[in-house]
């Protein structure tokens, strides 16, 4: 008998990997969404940055469309270390982060495109598993391109996106199909957060892991102010453009008149406090109007708007305030659900060989 008669039936309906729109499902979370508790009005966060001194301006608005591309071409940047260097690191331990959890499923915030997940959700399809992958990103369409390439390369992936905050995404995440669950934090976007921010986020974090699951934390750490102002002030000029766009984004959004003429870019290292700091210098005295807010700001000539921090780590000290300092909801939160109950506990902590950048495997654990 020829061979293709005893081939044919090889693939029973049950192995043939389901076509792609069965193993995708997207969530929109609206602001408005119930899990979204502590959601302010996104044109009160701007006045009340405007109103504060010095002057802030929230770090969401980098990313419309163009802000999202610019910020592709910045991870490309000679100059900018930081994913360059996560991604070696992954390359190297993806495979040891996947024999430690084991068969799990992956939820990532902030996915942007995906590229650095391709290397964990290749450890896991090597160790013969079938992946499950929750990207949660706030542009929609980004989230819905790379999850169809991924669910292209990967034939046995099963994907669940949510669009949405990071904060409405892990209220709103639902049980893993998996037996445990890794909730990746990639690209330092900890750094972009205050500490007490960060606290915050760290308790909203722990309330959303089940003991024994994992969370993978990438952080930049601390170096020389030359390496460190040279990456947020690229020779092509790329994250000025960055920086300066948020203007347009806010123009656009809140019929603003911002002249991007009358604004230069500034990053500079802040030593004391271990952060870059991102502003845009006004070169003039001018006055701005939001009309949509009905807002009105003078600035100074040399003045600054403050449109981002990225704090610079030190993972040994990191390490120690997961496991002792940030004592994780154990009072009550403005949740008012606290459990005092869970831990984050630092298992094992990855650097390239310069010490740029580290990459931290944590498990939450019953106190
Ligand atoms: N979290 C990264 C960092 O702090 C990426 C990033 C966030 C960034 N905002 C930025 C990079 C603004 C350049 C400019 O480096």
């Amino acid at each position: 008998m020829p061979e293709s008669v005893h081939a044919e039936p090889l693939t029973s309906a049950a192995q043939r990997p389901l076509n792609l729109c069965d193993r995708l499902q997207i969530t929109h979370l609206s602001p408005q969404h119930p899990s979204a508790q502590t959601q302010i009005d996104p044109g009160l966060a701007v006045i009340s940055g405007l109103s504060c001194t010095p002057k802030t301006l929230p770090a969401q608005y980098f990313y419309d469309d163009r802000g999202s591309q610019l910020f592709e071409q910045i991870c490309e940047l000679p100059e900018y270390y930081p994913t360059r260097t996560e991604t070696a690191i992954l390359q190297a331990h993806a495979t040891d982060i996947a024999r430690l959890t084991g068969p799990c499923e992956l939820v990532e915030l902030g996915s942007g495109s995906s590229t650095k997940t391709r290397l964990l959700l290749d450890a896991y399809t090597n160790m013969g598993l079938s992946p499950w992958y929750c990207p949660i990103d706030v542009s929609g369409s980004m989230l819905k391109q790379s999850a169809i390439d991924l669910l292209e390369h990967y034939p046995t992936l099963n994907v669940h996106g949510y669009v949405g905050t990071y904060e409405a995404a892990l209220a709103a995440l639902s049980v893993s199909p998996l037996p445990t669950r890794m909730i990746c934090f990639l690209g330092s976007t900890l750094g972009n957060l205050n500490p007490q921010e960060c606290q915050v986020f760290f308790e909203q974090l722990t309330r959303s892991l089940q003991p024994g699951e994992y969370l993978l934390l990438g952080v930049d750490l601390q170096k020389s102010t030359a390496q460190l102002e040279a990456a947020y002030n690229d020779s092509q000029g790329i994250t000025a453009a960055f920086n300066l766009n948020m203007l347009c984004h806010l123009n656009w959004r809140f019929q603003g008149n911002f002249q991007l003429e009358q604004f230069q870019h500034l990053a500079f290292y802040n030593s004391a406090e271990h952060q870059i700091e991102m502003h845009l210098k006004s070169l003039c005295a001018q006055q701005v109007n939001l009309l949509a807010l009905d807002l009105t700001v003078a600035l100074e000539r040399g003045e600054t708007l403050r449109t981002e921090i990225s704090r610079k780590f030190d993972l040994a000290i990191l390490q120690k305030q997961l496991q002792y300092g940030l004592e994780i909801g154990a009072e009550a939160t403005d949740q008012g659900c606290p459990e005092p109950t869970k831990q984050l506990k630092p298992l094992q902590t990855w650097t390239d060989p310069n010490h740029w950048f580290g990459l931290m495997l944590c498990q939450c654990q019953q106190r």
